[in-house]
């Protein structure tokens, strides 16, 4: 059997991990949440998902990974499998390979805006458009949601793009795990960290740019964000959201971590390293992300304008507000390009981690060598693009980001603390060939789970993490669920019973949500596939 992949250095795989996790949410989603959430109040929700839940859950996929690395598994289907001796295991486990994949569909698409964005800005193409609707006409024009428009007459650019963007993807996966994504994530991830402080000092010293208005300054941005609205941490959706954006943030729920951490060695220190990268991630999104959007917005177009840009979706702020901004700058399309490149290094090194469980099943399961296995990683994200791209005006994206980015995160977090803390003991017990099958049972339990996760580990993990792992993760993340569906279900514009879709919209959402579910199943049949041809 060819040697397992490793990670070379424990440098790069602190800065791929942290590549996994910080992406276009930490610069786009979180800034938004933040500011539509109370501001500095949604901090005190953030925090209590990221201690309660979030630590917790990344210790667990980083340990359930590297235990999984030890048998050779490394998706959550083959992980899921050694850890409960059970035959529906590895179906439930694949959906820690489905998801990652529905989720690199859409995002990649994104991606794909950032590193055009970057092109205009460089060559200023979008420079001389000074009005909000005019941008935001620039940029349905480039994504093809008004057809004909005199930015762009077709959407090829966009699919131009689109595929370059694939296509460097399946570069990096094709050079594997150390020669692709540890490298890509050594020259990233510091570039991003330098363009980020780049910008938000320049952002810091802009004070109040234009004297004419005195309360449009940086210091209000920041004020907007910061200032704590203690009113409504009594109100339930700003907790569920805080929780949601932990999970975005962190990867958590989707199976990439786990396949990250299956590259380890077997005594490689998950916890101290698995909390560098987490810091990490925190770093850039609440003091990087933070400190770009929104205080540049309210700087140039006053609180009012700003709030109600960041109601209207996460994009109206990066790619339609900071493009207008950048044109007062001096030398603004040097900052317009960074802005840009940053966020497409954040979203480069978050998608070829969101393809990572598939090329392991491939590569792993169905004896496909990497080349072919990442050309063939590319073809699908082509084909299932293709509706993204073009039914984009449809909200067939939305869909995806409902499900794929919310629903699914948390149910796959679900099981695996399930797994991990009900049978992970059992089926260790089991295989070490204790006779009494009883005393397996017996041991019903997280204590094997808790030995191995601390196992080579370089700090010691307060005991209270014990019970937090045993009781409070997965009381969370029930109370989280239900409050989603509860929430969903009661509002007006319920997104899973579709209520208010414009009846011409409907149908294409409908396709969305059964190209998901085709997914689910199609990857759950290539698990079958693949087991059975171990046998
Ligand atoms: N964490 C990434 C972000 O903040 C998104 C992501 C989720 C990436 C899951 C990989 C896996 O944008």
């Amino acid at each position: 059997m060819a040697e397992r992949e490793r990670w070379e250095t424990r440098i790069g795989l602190v800065l791929a991990m942290a590549g996994n996790a910080v992406g276009l949410g930490n610069f786009l989603r979180f800034p938004r949440q933040a500011a539509l959430n109370g501001g500095g109040a949604f901090m005190v929700p953030y925090f209590c998902a990221f201690i309660l839940m979030g630590i917790p859950l990344m210790w667990l996929e980083w340990t359930m990974g590297r235990y999984g690395g030890q048998y050779g598994r490394s998706t959550t289907a083959g992980q899921f499998d050694v850890m409960w001796r059970n035959k529906s295991a590895k179906y439930i486990g694949s959906i820690g390979i489905s998801i990652p994949l529905l989720f690199a569909i859409y995002y990649i698409y994104i991606e794909s805006w950032t590193l055009a964005y970057a092109f205009f800005s460089l060559t200023r193409k979008y420079f001389g458009i000074s009005e909000m609707g005019k941008m935001n006409t620039f940029l349905q024009n480039f994504q093809g949601v008004n057809r004909g428009g005199e930015f762009f007459p077709t959407i090829f650019i966009a699919i131009f793009f689109w595929i370059i963007t694939l296509l460097l993807n399946v570069v990096v996966i094709g050079r594997g795990i150390s020669r692709g994504i540890e490298k890509l994530a050594k020259v990233a991830m510091p570039l991003l960290c330098i363009f980020g402080i780049i910008l938000v000092i320049k952002i810091l010293a802009l004070g109040t740019p234009d004297p004419r208005y005195p309360d449009r300054s940086v210091m209000n941005g920041l004020a907007y964000i910061w200032n704590p609205n203690f009113s409504r941490l009594t109100d339930f959706s700003v907790w569920l959201a805080a929780a949601g954006q932990i999970f975005f943030t962190l990867s958590i729920g989707t199976g990439t971590i786990q396949t990250y951490a299956s590259y380890l060695r077997k005594d490689d220190d998950c916890i101290l390293t698995g909390l560098s990268t987490s810091a990490t991630n925190e770093f850039v999104e609440v003091v990087l992300g933070g400190s770009i959007a929104i205080p540049i917005a309210v700087a140039f177009f006053g609180l009012a304008t700003t709030q109600m840009i960041a109601r209207q979706g996460s994009f109206d702020l990066g790619f339609v507000a900071m493009p207008i901004i950048f044109q007062k700058l001096p030398l603004g399309f040097i900052f317009g390009t960074m802005w840009f490149i940053l966020l497409f290094f954040a979203g480069i090194t978050s998608s070829v981690a969101l393809t990572s469980p598939l090329m392991a099943l491939l590569k792993e399961n169905l004896g496909i060598t990497r080349k072919h296995a990442a050309k063939i990683v590319g073809l699908t994200l082509f084909i299932f693009g293709l509706p993204i791209v073009f039914f984009l005006k449809h909200g067939y994206m939305d869909q995806y980001d409902f499900w794929i980015g919310t629903v699914f995160l948390a149910i796959l977090a679900l099981f695996e603390s399930l797994v991990f803390i009900y049978t992970f003991s059992k089926a260790k017990v089991l295989s070490s060939g204790v006779k009494n099958k009883l005393l397996g049972y017996m041991k019903f339990g997280m204590d094997a789970g808790w030995e191995e996760m601390n196992r080579g580990a370089d700090i010691k993990i307060p005991r209270i993490f014990y019970y937090i792992l045993k009781y409070i993760v997965p009381i969370y993340l029930i109370v989280l669920f239900c409050g989603w569906l509860g929430q969903d279900l009661s509002s007006e514009t319920s997104a899973i019973l579709m209520r208010g879709v414009d009846a011409r919209h409907a149908p294409f959402q409908w396709v969305a949500r059964l190209s998901i579910i085709g997914v689910i199943l199609g990857i759950a049949f290539l698990v079958r596939v693949a087991w059975n041809k171990k046998r």
